[in-house]
């Protein structure tokens, strides 16, 4: 397609009464509410301009955004916002594109099947026991520090077959904290120029928490290297990549630093998205208790509680935690911890009546969507139940996209499910929790959406 001049585009309409900077600081002083505001008033296609340079359409149609994934994806690199996580994540899964990417998804998709996946619902449940067994009776604590380290946890052995250690857990969730806000500072008005300054203390910062990341990851891959080396075979991912070697195509084994990539992409992006979705489920919970009773007596049921009898929710049991599945797909639909995909434009792309010209940004908001009154009733309310069969089978495809589509979908949907599903029963089985009303619940959206204050809970332990 040839590329057209700017005088002849024709632009959908948008708020471009409001002045390009203007629109600009409002968005990063609240994106979502900038978001939800176009897409109120525009509906299905929208442009704005942030700052001079930067031509933005939000695509707000589940027809015009299954174009984008599915059926037109060759067209779509990632856009600035995740380009930027390459200095932490370098070339792994979520950052790197075209022939690489796809031959690295294929070597990595296979470890993600629904049947091999099953084999982790032990370790999910043990960790949490073990998470739960600390607990206190009537003690308040900050349960997304803890969802952070449990599944930090469960990743690393599940899936990388390494142990961290449970100190491990803070650092990680700080080094995290400090990568994401770095990255959004970058993306800011000359955020271009902060690296230029080595010696700025954001910059500092950033190396400090990826040197750590960097060590733990570095660890896994020695302690694989060296079991391979006594001839120890494993099964897990890392044991997989380390085998790897894709002989069509000639290409050798992974180097130490491909290894590194993979294995940082798959330890973050496995972790701090499911956290963030437990964190958010856990909290609706405690505001809606009559779903939380209802969560409760399904499990009680399942696991057989009342005929004295106490044990532990395996993966056999998910597909009868019908109402546990829906309270986790429904937290999802209003914080969704994945709240906007973007991208970048390669060649002019036609939506609707519009050109979209070359190198503009595509946004399309699962946060914006699943609060669309066109395919949610009541969008704003907590209603599990509203998921039924029926509903589902009449919603178009992205209206409801947590996890994304196509071939830069999500490669660990099965295993989030898995984990939430699990992880949900196991602590509502033994705990009920209590917002704290002092503590103040804020959205943070970065790359994901972090509840700004953490999210402080009093636990009761079941009788
Ligand atoms: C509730 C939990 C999760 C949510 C909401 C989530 C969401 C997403 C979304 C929306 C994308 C697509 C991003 C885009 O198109 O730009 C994605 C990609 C990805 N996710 Fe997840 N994710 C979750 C859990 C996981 C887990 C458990 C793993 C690994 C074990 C994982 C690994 C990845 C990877 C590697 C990609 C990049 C795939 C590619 O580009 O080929 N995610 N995730």
């Amino acid at each position: 397609m040839t590329k057209i001049s700017s005088s002849s585009i024709e632009y959908p309409p948008g708020p471009s009464s409001i002045l390009p900077n203007k629109l600009l600081r409002q968005f990063i002083r609240n994106p979502i509410k900038t978001l939800m505001d176009i897409a109120y008033t525009y509906d299905d296609i929208a442009h704005f301009k942030l700052g001079r340079k930067r031509h933005v359409y939000l695509l707000n149609n589940p027809n015009y955004i299954e174009d984008v994934l599915i059926r037109n994806h060759k067209n779509f690199i990632k856009s600035r916002g995740l380009q930027v996580s390459k200095r932490l994540l370098g070339e792994g899964l979520v950052t790197s594109e075209g022939e690489y990417h796809d031959r690295q998804r294929r070597i990595i998709q296979p470890a993600f099947h629904p049947n091999l996946i099953k084999k982790y619902g032990e370790i999910i449940t043990n960790y949490t026991l073990n998470m739960c067994q600390l607990w206190q009776d009537g003690t308040t604590l900050d349960i997304h520090k803890e969802m952070i380290h449990v599944t930090a946890a469960i990743i690393s052995k599940a899936v990388l077959g390494s142990d961290i250690k449970s100190e491990q857990g803070d650092e990680v969730g700080d080094a995290l904290l400090t990568c994401a806000e770095y990255f959004n500072r970058l993306l800011m008005p000359f955020g271009d120029l902060i690296e230029k300054i080595p010696i700025l203390p954001v910059n500092k910062g950033f190396q400090q928490a990826k040197r750590k990341l960097d060590s733990i990851v570095y660890n896994m891959i020695k302690e694989h290297r060296d079991n391979e080396n006594k001839g120890t075979q494993r099964g897990d991912l890392l044991y997989t990549l380390l085998q790897a070697q894709d002989i069509e195509a000639g290409i050798g084994r992974m180097t130490d630093l491909q290894l590194r990539d993979e294995v940082m992409t798959i330890f973050l992006a496995g972790h701090e998205t499911t956290a963030y979705a437990l964190t958010w489920t856990l909290y609706l919970l405690s505001q809606n208790p009559t779903v939380e009773s209802k969560l409760y007596e399904e499990v009680c049921s399942i696991l057989d509680k009342n005929n004295g009898k106490d044990r532990i929710p395996t993966v056999e049991d998910i597909p009868k935690l019908e109402y546990t599945e829906k309270v986790f797909r429904e937290s999802m639909r209003l914080y969704p911890p994945a709240w906007t995909i973007g991208r970048q434009v390669m060649s002019d792309y036609k939506v609707d009546k519009y050109i979209i010209p070359a190198g503009s940004i595509i946004l399309m908001s699962q946060y914006v969507m699943h609060r669309n009154p066109r395919y949610f009733s009541d969008p704003d309310s907590f209603h599990p139940d509203r998921w039924s069969k029926q509903m589902k089978s009449n919603l178009p495809r992205f209206s409801y996209f947590p996890f994304g589509g196509g071939i830069r979908g999500c490669v660990g949907e099965p295993f989030a499910w898995i984990e939430g599903i699990l992880l949900v029963a196991t602590i509502c089985y033994r705990w009920k929790m209590h917002h704290d009303p002092e503590h103040k619940v804020e959205l943070k959206p970065l790359i994901t959406l972090r509840p700004k204050y953490g999210m402080r809970m009093r636990l009761e332990r079941r009788k």
